[in-house]
């Protein structure tokens, strides 16, 4: 029996990580043993507890409590908190996911004291060191020993910094092995969706009709701290809204809520509560949120789940990012880059908007990334 670490913290890292408990539960449990950490990075109820209620994971058996602050204050308590743990329960390997400051923290806590880490959507790259998320998710690859890339392009960037494609066995942090695995988020998503559809009324609840409104989300820090960007991006959407008499729903990150009444324009603050088309609500479930994705006619966002959410649901997309790590997405023409830059997105908007066909290729593997997952751990470390 095998002992793993999971670190968790921020709201996708827990949606993530059903995928692999989920495996774990039903085919491993005789040779794999889940230790949860959850760093409480995100501590909301809608941010983190609703999606231990609806995803079936198991509680976390840790709670850091490490809540918000600035990087460097909220990664060292982390770190310092998951150090413990980790000489206390001695594992064979420590799981952690994606780019957040709870990643960085267990990727450092344990490959110091020579815990192996598996990085789970290793590779993403953004190639904008302004971002912390790519930071982040360089510095835990290259302390990594196993690194599972969901996709061609994050494997091929790992290739290109030097990790080796062919190593062979045993693996370590100085000889690790890189997959390319398919993303654990698409086996939720194809877990989910069916239940999405009977468990929630969302669209009722908001008065929203199928294919007839837009989701949209914000919640990058250059988006949500930089006025003149929220404001366009604000701008832009109520525009659409008001011109194509189309609904848009956006629930709000608390990071953006929080930001609204000093960042927008009171104007235009002003217009958007007065237009009952523009529907601002809270963070939503995980099966609102792919119920949403899934009636949708398009997404607009800055996240990166939802970008891919978007896809596997057929649905176009318009990236309110500078640039994104999700590339093959826009070269299929699944996904246009507008940035914050509200002639960009109005022009996307248009051209999506036109109902040309789009192809959606099987990118993502196959809806068992977290098995394969599983089995390598089992076998290599
Ligand atoms: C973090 C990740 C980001 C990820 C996002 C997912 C980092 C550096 N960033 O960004 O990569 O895309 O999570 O959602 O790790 N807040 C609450 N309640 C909560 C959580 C946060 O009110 O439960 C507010 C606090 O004011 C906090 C702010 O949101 O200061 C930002 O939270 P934080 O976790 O620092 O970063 P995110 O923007 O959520
Ligand atoms: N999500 C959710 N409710 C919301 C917004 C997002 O359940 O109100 C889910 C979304 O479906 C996806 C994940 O959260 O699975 C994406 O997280 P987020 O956008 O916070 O972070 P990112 O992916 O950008 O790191």
């Amino acid at each position: 029996m095998k002992k793993i670490i999971t670190i968790i913290g921020a709201r996708p890292q827990i949606i993530k990580a059903a995928a692999l408990s989920r495996a774990i539960q039903k085919k491993y449990a005789d040779k794999l043993r889940e230790i949860i950490v959850h760093t409480g990075q995100h501590y909301d109820d809608n941010m983190s507890k609703v999606f231990f209620d609806e995803l079936g994971i198991p509680s976390a058996d840790y709670n850091l409590q490490a809540g918000s602050g600035s990087h460097g204050k909220q990664t060292a308590l982390m770190l310092e908190k998951i150090e413990e743990i980790l000489l206390r329960e001695k594992p064979d390997a420590m799981v952690v996911y994606g780019d957040t400051n709870s990643t960085l923290a267990g990727a450092i806590a344990a490959s110091k004291i020579h815990v192996p880490v598996v990085h789970i959507e290793a590779g993403l790259r953004s190639f904008n060191k302004s971002m912390p998320e790519e930071i982040n998710r360089i510095m835990c690859d290259h302390v990594s020993t196993l690194l599972f890339s969901p996709t061609k392009s994050g494997f091929n960037n790992l290739v290109k910094e030097g990790f080796n494609p062919d190593a062979r066995a045993p693996f370590t942090a100085d000889n690790p092995a890189i997959y390319h695995c398919g993303d654990v988020m698409y086996d939720n998503s194809l877990f989910f969706s069916d239940v999405a559809e009977q468990k929630t009324n969302i669209l009722s609840m908001y008065q929203l009709s199928r294919g007839g409104f837009i989701l949209a989300t914000i919640h990058r820090n250059n988006n949500t701290d930089i006025p003149e960007r929220l404001n366009s991006l604000f701008g832009a959407l109520q525009q659409i809204s008001s011109e194509q008499s189309i609904d848009i729903i956006l629930p709000l990150h608390p990071r953006t809520a929080k930001l609204l009444d000093t960042n927008l324009n009171a104007d235009l603050l002003n217009s958007i509560r007065n237009n009952p088309r523009f529907k601002i609500c809270g963070p939503v479930s995980f099966l609102e949120m792919i119920a949403l994705e899934r009636h949708c006619k398009l997404v607009m966002t800055d996240s990166g789940g939802v970008q891919k959410e978007a896809f596997y649901f057929k649905k176009p997309c318009i990236i309110l990012r500078p640039e994104t790590e999700w590339v093959e997405l826009v070269e299929c023409g699944a996904a246009m880059v507008t940035d914050a830059d509200a002639g960009r997105i109005h022009a996307a908007f248009d051209h999506f908007n036109k109902g040309n066909q789009i192809q959606y290729p099987a990118f993502y593997g196959d809806g068992h990334a977290a098995e394969f997952i599983c089995n390598e751990i089992i076998k290599q470390l």
